[in-house]
């Protein structure tokens, strides 16, 4: 599949500018097994890079001014390095303005590039694109110019980028399409940034992605909200405790023992991220023990607590995650990412994809009128140079 996609990219880029480019990049999407609006409350996380990429191609172009060509909108975009980086309505273009702009400020050195980009990463399902076009692109810029910068840096750097364009993300998304590893989750730690790998072995079961196909218009400024109820949250919480340094020390009584002092919603957000940073845990050894069965439980836990405690979700999610309750061939499933649209993630028996597709597709039809469209997941490298 990325074959097809490396092939339009190089072509295109030669179409445009002539050349053969030196340096192909992939940078992929990634899913989140569990550890869902953690990873910016200083939470632990599960995610994977996955085999649905950016692909870019680049090559200096010996001046100062940079000229992007995104080959699947067909738009054009020229930065010149020397100018103060702004952002700008094509929203695609702030992600590589934003990634210039904190290099410059990083002190690294580098001129202008030819590169275009082509993505099979869908858009709007939760599957983190702006993350893989942040990361490819630097990944590209570091590969060219041989700067050093670590891949935590460069995780680092793609957040800031993220930040810049106007959601306040934690540091997930980035961390892992950098450092996804072959049939590996990772636990991350996010807030030592300390991280390990587990085998992706789901035993007699496969991850299914089911995308929704809607994308709330919410999704930015509630992310942002949520961000904030939980600061503030976390800020009564020390004032009451003051020997907690972070939310993963604070046990469900010390909440409720507080309760009267919060708001109802905000009550409620840091109930949720308690119980959801001690979830990715069980989640963990339960994956690790081969118990996937009871990961499958904590899967549809983490969707209650997102639903109705979060309140990141939305009919169609709510949907999709009901018809696997009341199908034993799924044992798990969750809206994955952000939220307010998207993907749920699905642990269904091996053997039974294709029927629960067809009869979620089905179902989903018949109560909202949407196409369902199903990704099978395989987990793949992060970021990675395929040729330069
Ligand atoms: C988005 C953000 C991540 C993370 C998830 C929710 O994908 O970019 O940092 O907060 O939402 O877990």
């Amino acid at each position: 599949m990325n074959e097809i996609l490396i092939k339009n990219t190089t072509n295109a880029f030669e179409e445009k500018f002539g050349t053969e480019p030196k340096t192909i990049v992939l940078s992929p999407g990634r899913i989140n097994i569990i550890g869902e609006h953690v990873d910016y409350n200083d939470g632990y996380v599960l995610p994977a890079a996955i085999d649905k990429v950016i692909c870019f191609a680049f090559e200096k172009n010996n001046s100062t001014t940079s000229k992007i060509f995104a080959i699947d909108l067909d738009e054009e975009f020229e930065i010149d390095l020397n100018s103060e980086m702004k952002l700008n309505n094509a929203i695609w273009t702030n992600y590589f303005s934003g990634i210039i702009k904190y290099l410059k400020e990083a002190g690294l050195s580098f001129e202008g590039v030819n590169c275009t980009f082509s993505s099979n990463i869908p858009i709007g399902s939760g599957l983190s694109s702006s993350a893989a076009l942040e990361c490819g692109f630097l990944f590209g810029l570091k590969s060219v110019f041989n700067f050093e910068i670590s891949k935590k840096d460069m995780a680092l750097m793609g957040q800031k980028a993220e930040h810049w364009v106007g959601i306040n993300c934690g540091i997930m998304d980035q961390f892992a399409s950098v450092h996804g590893k072959k049939d590996k989750v990772m636990k991350l730690d996010c807030n030592t940034l300390e991280f390990s790998y587990h085998d992706a072995n789901f035993s007699d079961y496969s991850l299914v992605l089911l995308d929704s196909n809607v994308k709330h218009s919410l999704f930015t400024s509630a992310y942002n909200t949520r961000r904030e109820e939980c600061e503030e949250g976390f800020k009564m919480l020390k004032e009451n405790f003051p020997s907690l340094k972070t939310f993963r020390d604070c046990t469900t009584d010390q909440v409720v023992e507080i309760k009267d002092k919060l708001s109802p919603n905000v009550y409620k957000r840091v109930d949720y991220v308690v119980k959801e940073i001690a979830r990715v845990s069980l989640a963990c050894a339960a994956l690790d023990a081969g118990n996937i069965e009871v990961l499958g439980q904590l899967l549809f836990d983490t969707h209650e607590g997102l639903s109705k405690d979060y309140e990141v979700s939305c009919a169609e999610l709510d949907a999709l995650v009901g018809y696997a309750k009341d199908d034993a061939s799924v044992i798990g499933s969750r809206l994955m990412g952000g939220g307010f649209g998207g993907c749920t993630i699905n642990l269904i028996k091996k053997g039974q994809e294709e029927a629960v597709k067809e009869k979620f597709a089905a179902l989903y039809d018949k109560e909202f009128g949407i196409e369902l469209k199903a990704y099978d997941v395989k987990i793949s490298e992060g970021t990675s140079l395929y040729k330069g």
